[in-house]
């Protein structure tokens, strides 16, 4: 292949462009880690009006000689749309910086915060699983995570109780800001069910939404027994530490929120036929119901479509699991004996909720 013309050498560029970019794409990941190791977007948020650079810098932990690279680490986070810039006063044309939506989600305080997320993102036992997709692709280990820590994540969160506490709070954060939507969106998917199961159900912020919802609904939260021992039940909620492979506490329902994704095919069909034993021993009304992404959707923009590959290449990375399209959840369903499905399409952002039914 040749490339002579003109018009193959400016095609030629804007691929360069496009392979640059993407070369170095983790810079984003890792300015936007250090802006919340440096607490910034907390700092911005406490100043209460638009924070002049001068003064971010004098507020921030760094070493004198490093102030003057704070604006460039601002100016490219605000390319990416984690602060933005605005007058500080009317009469005073000096700008400062203010937060966008996204950085409010990474205040330490936000009871949503994606900061737990972003820490268990970037830290180090995942970077370095990034740097063996060719080794692993060459060696028999089920996750890239077992090629580059020694052991599969469930077995590193059970020995390292500082990483399970991030891992658990990222995922409680996330509860938190689905479950009111959930409530609000999704509230006849729990009307008239009288007991419930959060299969790997985490610390339990979802099932004490919806407890607290529903009164009169039994809910249970499963999970492994390090998660939750400790963890004090209330009225209608009460923890159980096991293993879904094993056992599911009799219950109408079985919710499981970012739970199948991290599992093979037939992983997911062993946990949901103890599901079904679940539900028979209550009679055959219940139901499945699954918060997790439905690839593939027709109603899928370019930053969604983005989201579902990059958990599907998580999921690759750290657990033996797979973001699934409508076609490929049907077949785990028929397979462990269900009949019947609904999809409520990406009411929760880009995950949608499936009610899975035996009748
Ligand atoms: C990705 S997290 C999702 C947590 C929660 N559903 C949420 O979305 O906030 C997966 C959960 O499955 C739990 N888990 C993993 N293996 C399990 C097992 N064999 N039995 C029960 N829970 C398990 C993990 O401890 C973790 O809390």
């Amino acid at each position: 292949m040749e490339f002579h013309n003109e018009v193959d050498a400016s095609k030629m560029l804007v691929a360069q462009t496009h392979i640059i970019n993407h070369i170095f794409s983790y810079v984003n990941s890792m300015s936007l880690r250090c802006a919340v190791d440096l607490g910034i977007p907390d700092i911005i948020h406490s100043h209460g009006q638009p924070m002049p650079l001068s003064q971010l810098i004098s507020s921030l932990p760094i070493h004198p000689s490093k102030s003057r690279y704070v604006y460039r680490l601002m100016r490219f986070l605000i390319h990416s749309g984690f602060f933005a810039q605005q007058k500080v006063s009317e009469d005073d044309p000096e700008e400062g910086y203010i937060l966008t939506d996204a950085s409010t989600l990474l205040l330490k305080d936000n009871p949503s915060s994606v900061t737990p997320l972003l820490l268990l993102g970037t830290d180090p036992t995942f970077i370095k699983s990034g740097l063996e997709f060719s080794a692993w692709f060459q060696n028999d280990d089920t996750t890239l995570f077992e090629t580059a820590n020694g052991m599969s994540l469930w077995e590193y969160t059970s020995k390292h109780p500082e990483f399970s506490q991030v891992l658990n709070e990222a995922m409680g954060n996330d509860a938190t800001l689905v479950s009111s939507r959930v409530i609000e969106k999704c509230k006849g998917v729990f009307e008239g069910l009288e007991s419930l199961v959060d299969v790997g159900g985490g610390t339990g912020n979802l099932a004490k939404a919806i407890a607290k919802e529903f009164p009169k609904l039994q809910c249970t939260v499963l999970d492994l027994p390090h998660v939750v021992s400790g963890l004090q039940g209330r009225e209608n909620l009460r923890y159980v530490g096991g293993d879904m492979f094993k056992a599911i506490p009799p219950a109408n329902a079985t919710l499981f929120k970012w739970v199948l994704c991290d599992w093979s095919d037939e992983d997911c069909v062993e946990i949901l036929k103890k599901c079904k034993e679940a539900i028979e021993s209550k009679g055959k009304e219940g139901k499945v119901i699954i918060i997790d992404m439905v690839i593939e959707n027709e109603k899928g923009d370019d930053e969604s479509v983005e989201t579902e590959l990059l958990f599907d290449m998580m999921a690759m990375v750290a657990v033996k699991g797979r973001e699934r399209n409508e076609k490929e959840w049907r077949e785990l369903f028929l397979s462990a004996g269900f009949n019947n499905y609904k999809i409520t399409p990406q009411v929760l952002g880009s995950r949608s909720v499936i009610e899975v039914y035996l009748l």
